[in-house]
């Protein structure tokens, strides 16, 4: 069921990045990792990760312009209607108590359902550590809002691309530096939460694959209906389909995918490469 929802708060992260909020009106409350399907009127449908769930009702998405809905997304302003279906897919499990290291490592907009892992982290008093790596100090997301807490238990470090923040390079640089602190004993109580470009991704699964740390990624695949009828998100060769089985897979249903880190399909069904 689609339901129209009024916008009641724009905020601009940073440059082509915002986050939009309302109220869904139901008793629903969704789990971080999570999605809903956005209707923009007279444009599109298009899956979204939900970036936040508040304590007064307010659902949030964060949304990056790159293509001709999430433009329109992006120029609606308080009080526009919007269309919204979901909250569809699994989501993270909270980590077990025994967890010695937690990461969440997002790239991107990738960082918009760890957001909300990440305060559902906090309020529940677990010791996490957040890198998140952008192409340059512009794209980097949530900096201020979330990252320069005072909380004593995160720990925030990121990468940019060229350097212009933070330390040059990737975040799954930073990543190998943080794992090569990490006990060998401890490693196999160490769990990593990751969203971002799936070639990212794949290099943080063959490290955790490699150290026997437990992984849980969110994987994006072009989505029509976002709830298991249309097929178009299917995964080879196992027919796994992201919007319902997934959006998050752990480690061991990684493995099983040849798509992985290599290709994605198109709206016409073509695969093409990552
Ligand atoms: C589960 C999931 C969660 C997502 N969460 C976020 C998020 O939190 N924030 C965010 O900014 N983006 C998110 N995306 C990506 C977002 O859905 C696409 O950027 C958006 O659909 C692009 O639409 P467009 O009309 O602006 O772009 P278009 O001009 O249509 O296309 C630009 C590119 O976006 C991708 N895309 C287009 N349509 C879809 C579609 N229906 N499903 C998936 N990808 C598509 C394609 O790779 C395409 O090449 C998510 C995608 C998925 C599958
Ligand atoms: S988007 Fe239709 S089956 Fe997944």
């Amino acid at each position: 069921m689609i339901r129209t929802v009024k916008i009641n708060r724009v905020i601009g992260e940073c440059t082509g990045v915002k986050t939009i909020s309302f109220k869904l009106g139901n008793n629903i409350i969704p789990k971080p990792g999570q999605f809903v399907m956005i209707w923009v009127p007279g444009v599109d449908e298009i899956p979204m990760s939900i970036s936040n769930y508040d304590e007064n009702g307010n659902w949030s998405i964060t949304v990056k312009d790159v293509g001709e809905c999430t433009n329109a997304l992006q120029n609606l302003n308080i009080g526009d209607f919007i269309g919204i279906r979901g909250p569809f897919g699994n989501y993270f499990k909270i980590p077990p108590k025994a967890s010695k290291h937690i990461f969440l490592i997002g790239g991107g907009i990738g960082m918009a359902p760890l957001k909300f892992l990440a305060n559902q982290l906090k309020e529940s008093g677990f010791k996490f550590k957040v890198i998140e790596g952008a192409k340059n100090k512009n794209e980097l997301i949530y900096l201020d809002e979330l990252f320069n807490t005072k909380n004593k238990n995160i720990e925030f470090f990121c990468s940019t691309d060229d350097g212009s923040y933070g330390q040059k390079g990737f975040a799954t640089g930073l990543f190998e530096e943080k794992i090569s602190e990490i006990k060998h004993d401890d490693l196999k109580n160490t769990i990593v939460y990751t969203c971002g470009p799936e070639i990212m991704m794949y290099h943080i699964f063959q490290m955790c694959k490699r150290y026997g740390i437990e992984l849980f990624a969110s994987l994006e695949r072009i989505m029509r209906c976002g709830c298991g009828l249309c097929g178009l998100c299917a995964i080879d060769p196992v027919g796994i389909l992201v919007c319902k089985d997934g959006p998050i897979f752990n480690l061991s249903e990684l493995n099983k995918m040849d798509d992985f880190g290599k290709y994605r399909r198109d709206f016409t069904g073509k695969k093409i490469k990552i």
